[in-house]
């Protein structure tokens, strides 16, 4: 079985990914009761927590019902990233994990994200710090690499193994391809089947069907999926893909019941954790996936993503349950 450190995990575990403005605390808890073994915070700006810039800082609150989780940081700039661990480990994670993925042009620009893939030695020297820095496990998020010509992941990873990370998790795109294209899990498959890594090797990118789970395991062998957009609006997804693994059967998709019901408890868990304000503003990104494929629902939606108080969009909740509770939904 797979392990992150002393954490132990079953055969085959999801892992929420980190992502910016979702993997916050009340969709890392939903995510986590359907099934997600590990779950990420967003990324955290290193500069940001040492200024004890607010925004950044409350990304460091955590539930204990989410364990394990991972506090995802990013920066270039070494003394930042060592003074951030510090602060972190006060939130008491179960993993650090540093992102050398993201490829948006003002984290690439500060030579953050994936802008260390040009600098695979700066990458390197940095996780052996911040591993010598702290007791809790370090793990990697990162690409196959800066483009096509320099793909060079497999002897990037023994490296990171080597300075003791714990745990890398390939997103199977290069920087240049941001998002586009086809994730291609193939040398993420090159990096697990090296014979000196011994440490786990998810898979990331386009696991958004639980078939595709399949593939990445039985075709790619790798230890584990880390799955993004697939679950956003659709924390089911993680329960879905376990079924599925464990049985070839697909599991009848959640009723309108169910999703409003998870939408209540999100937009409820959102509202507590940061006020109504943010939390109406923030949930909204997801009420397109929970109630997807329902005919001649604008209306509905429109309420639940333009209404500013929480009690008009409880209110959209209750009339759709009343209007479309027999709505039958197909499988994700
Ligand atoms: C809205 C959004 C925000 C993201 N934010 C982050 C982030 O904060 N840190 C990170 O490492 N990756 C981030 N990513 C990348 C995802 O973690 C993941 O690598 C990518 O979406 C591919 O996986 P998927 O096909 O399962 O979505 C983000 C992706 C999306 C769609």
């Amino acid at each position: 079985m797979p392990k992150i450190g002393d954490i132990e995990l079953p055969e085959f575990p999801l892992l929420l990914a980190p992502m910016e403005d979702v993997s916050d605390p009340p969709f890392r808890a939903l995510c986590k009761e359907q099934g997600a073994d590990v779950v990420y915070t967003e990324f955290i700006s290193s500069e940001g927590l040492i200024r004890d810039a607010a925004k950044s800082v409350m990304k460091l609150d955590i539930y204990e019902k989410e364990r394990p989780v991972g506090i995802q940081i990013f920066g270039a700039n070494l003394e930042s990233m060592l003074q951030s661990v510090e602060i972190v480990e006060k939130s008491n994670p179960d993993i650090i994990d540093i992102n050398f993925g993201c490829p948006v042009k003002k984290v690439v620009s500060k030579g953050a994200g994936a802008g260390i893939l040009k600098d695979i030695d700066l990458m390197v020297s940095l996780t052996k710090a911040m591993v010598e820095r702290t007791h809790l496990p370090i793990t990697v998020k990162t690409r196959l690499g800066w483009d096509h010509d320099s793909i060079r992941i497999v002897e990037v990873a023994e490296r990171l193994q080597d300075v003791g990370c714990k745990a890398i998790s390939i997103h199977g795109r290069t920087r240049v391809q941001m998002y586009k294209g086809v994730a291609d899990w193939a040398p993420i498959a090159a990096v697990k089947n090296n014979s000196r890594m011994h440490i786990p090797i998810f898979g990331n990118g386009d696991v958004d069907t639980p078939e595709a789970a399949m593939k990445m395991r039985n075709e790619y062998g790798l230890d584990g999926a880390m799955i993004g957009r697939a679950s956003i609006g659709y924390p089911w997804f993680f329960k879905e893909v376990k079924y599925f693994l464990a049985t070839g059967k697909h599991l009848a998709p959640p009723t309108m019941e169910e999703r409003v019901e998870a939408a209540r408890r999100h937009l409820q868990m959102a509202i507590d954790w940061k006020g109504e304000k943010l939390g109406v503003f923030e949930t909204r990104r997801h009420y397109t996936n929970y109630f997807k494929g329902i005919p001649n629902f604008k209306e509905y939606r429109m309420k639940m993503v333009t209404s500013d108080a929480a009690s008009d969009v409880f209110d959209a909740f209750d009339e759709v349950l009343q209007k479309f509770g027999d709505h039958v939904f197909e499988a994700h």
